[in-house]
């Protein structure tokens, strides 16, 4: 008999959407609702491989070219597709990724301006067949993402941008949103906790039962 596939789960949103916080939750309902056979990976982007988290360190505190940065990110994700997501979905696994190529378009694409033709150009050829089954985007305003941030912790390179290249990353992954609607969940990040909690679930229990 051959193993079904497993499931491959993005989260997205620009920094301070409160992302971590959910993926720790889904982490836990798939855990407690999948059953006994289910084994989980989580994963994240830039990084998921001792190569890809030397890249992330480079990408998260080092100014470059966009295209360099374009470049690297897509990298770390072949690294990242070839040594865990693909064996990983191969042998039934669910994979739930912390950022995936989304993330470049709304960043390197939206927040940057790299042209589009070249990120689909790198989409292409890093992963022509694999798209994520189901993208959660946490999305909320700049502004109440940016307090979120600015209470928490010290700022890395991409957190250190001004509003302009947030309004146009979030720009983008709404336009991805509309673009892929049949993958994207928008999940209204101004909502408290609770309620965001009952949204992820009905979501995922949805995708357990499909
Ligand atoms: P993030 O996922 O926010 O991790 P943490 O919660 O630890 O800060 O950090 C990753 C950063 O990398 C984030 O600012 C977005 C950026 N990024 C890109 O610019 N392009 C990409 O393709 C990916 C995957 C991430």
């Amino acid at each position: 008999m051959t193993q079904q596939r497993g499931k491959f789960i993005s989260f997205e949103g620009i920094d301070g959407a409160g992302k971590s916080t959910h993926i720790g939750f889904v982490a836990q309902f798939l855990q407690t609702q999948g059953g006994v056979a289910m084994e989980l990976v989580t994963t994240r982007e830039p990084g998921g491989t001792p190569l890809g988290e030397k890249l992330r360190d480079l990408l998260l505190h080092e100014k470059m070219h966009l295209e360099t940065e374009a470049l690297l990110m897509f990298a770390s994700r072949r690294e990242h597709i070839a040594q865990v997501i693909e064996p990983a979905l191969a042998r039934g696994a669910w994979v739930i990724s912390d950022r995936f190529t989304d993330a470049s378009f709304a960043y390197q694409g939206g927040g940057r301006g790299m042209d589009r033709a070249k990120m689909e150009a790198l989409e292409q050829w890093v992963h022509p067949h694999l798209q994520p089954d189901l993208t959660f985007l946490f999305d909320l305003p700049l502004e109440v993402a940016r307090a979120r941030l600015d209470a928490t912790r010290s700022l890395d390179k991409f957190e250190q941008e001004q509003a302009d290249f947030f309004a146009a990353t979030r720009q983008e992954y709404l336009r991805r949103a509309a673009q892929f609607p049949q993958r994207f969940r928008v999940i209204d990040s101004t909502q408290d906790i609770a309620a965001i909690q009952l949204q992820l679930s009905g979501i995922l229990q949805a995708e357990l039962s499909a």
